[in-house]
């Protein structure tokens, strides 16, 4: 019997293979993998949520170039541009999904010539590259992020930050299951991350599998334990940082930053430098996704009213100064304003 956990994204094969996803949408209750063979389906499932997490939506639309040269006709290029636009559409927010079509854009640009197969070898090539790299991002951060961490702390993580959301053992999640392979005992509390329930649904389970001590929290629980003092630390991923430090993760976060800031608690943001949007001048110009109501609704059924309209906003941002400190894969950044994120940049050049 194979115990080793499904991994959340796997390519089986070479350029002729099959993207796997385990799909996200339907844990902790049934452990079921997707199969997918075309870059519409791709597109479904990021958007659907069955791959999801910001660094684990980029590393999926990266096997999306491989999946784009098989459907031609019309030209190899043109079906790639059609596909890329496709996967660009998917979800709006986490900016590793751009970068990862960015890089299988130049790489296909740097390539002479219009034979399928020697295009379809270097986009595997690329999205593999990417997929290690992911891996390696997250053990950097999960080593650094793990020194802020102390034996016997209560701390409090939103969301799902760990080997689900990416393709390594995770962002903020990565420095409480690193912390605790290292010997040191921790208390976990997870948001349950209404309303699609990723901390209830998917960080509990990471947490189970890991076995550390964990409890659940509904959204609102967390500001006021943060300022009864029973939190030392609070640990959040991000799906879109601005050039000014300003950072965009799931819905939820920035109560828990305010709540820490006023009652001195740090407050930690995790994430690689594929993260980083320098492009943007601050968090006002982050694209928000907005999801369809109904996925609220739904969710109570009927005890809500018939007829009840919900807002969905999927993400909030977390103005720079609410942040203690920057955990990337080159280290803590304590002052993540506009210099320290240029600062960052400039060390990964
Ligand atoms: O809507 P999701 O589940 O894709 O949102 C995920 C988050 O907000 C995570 O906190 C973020 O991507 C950082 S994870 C590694």
């Amino acid at each position: 019997v194979d115990a080793r956990p499904i991994p959340a994204i796997r390519w089986e094969g070479g350029p002729e293979g099959r993207l796997l996803l385990l799909d996200q949408t339907k844990l902790p209750s049934k452990l079921e993998v997707l199969e997918i063979r075309d870059v519409e389906s791709l597109a479904r499932a990021i958007r659907e949520l069955a791959v999801r997490g910001a660094p684990a939506i980029g590393v999926a639309a990266a096997y999306g170039g491989v999946l784009a040269l098989r459907e031609s006709p019309p030209s190899p290029r043109e079906r790639l541009e059609e596909a890329l636009d496709l996967l660009a559409a998917s979800r709006p927010t986490a900016v590793n999904l751009f970068h990862a079509l960015s890089r299988l854009r130049r790489r296909a640009a740097a390539l002479p010539g219009e034979d399928p197969a020697t295009l379809a070898a270097a986009l595997l090539d690329e999205a593999r590259t990417l997929h290690r790299e992911d891996e390696d991002l997250c053990a950097s951060l999960g080593r650094h992020g793990a020194t802020l961490l102390e034996d016997g702390m209560t701390v409090l993580t939103h969301c799902n930050t760990g080997r689900l959301a990416t393709a390594g053992v995770g962002t903020a999640l990565a420095c409480i299951l690193t912390a605790h392979r290292e010997g040191k005992r921790l208390l976990v509390y997870a948001d349950e991350t209404r309303p699609l329930l990723q901390g209830a649904r998917l960080t509990l389970f990471e947490l189970a599998e890991a076995g550390i001590e964990a409890r659940l929290l509904v959204d609102g629980a967390g500001p006021g334990l943060l300022l009864a003092g029973e939190i030392q630390a609070v640990f959040v991923g991000a799906d879109r940082i601005a050039a000014n430090g300003d950072t965009a993760n799931k819905v939820g976060t920035l109560p828990l930053a305010l709540a820490a800031s006023r009652a001195g608690v740090p407050f930690y943001v995790v994430a690689p430098s594929t993260t980083l949007d320098p492009s943007l001048p601050d968090g006002r110009s982050i694209p928000i996704e907005e999801r369809d109501g109904d996925e609220v609704t739904s969710l109570l059924g009927d005890r809500v009213p018939p007829g009840t309209r919900a807002r969905n906003p999927a993400f909030d941002v977390t103005p720079a100064d609410l942040i203690t400190a920057l955990v990337t894969e080159h280290g803590i950044c304590r002052s993540p304003d506009r210099d320290g994120i240029k600062a960052l940049l400039d060390s990964g050049r």
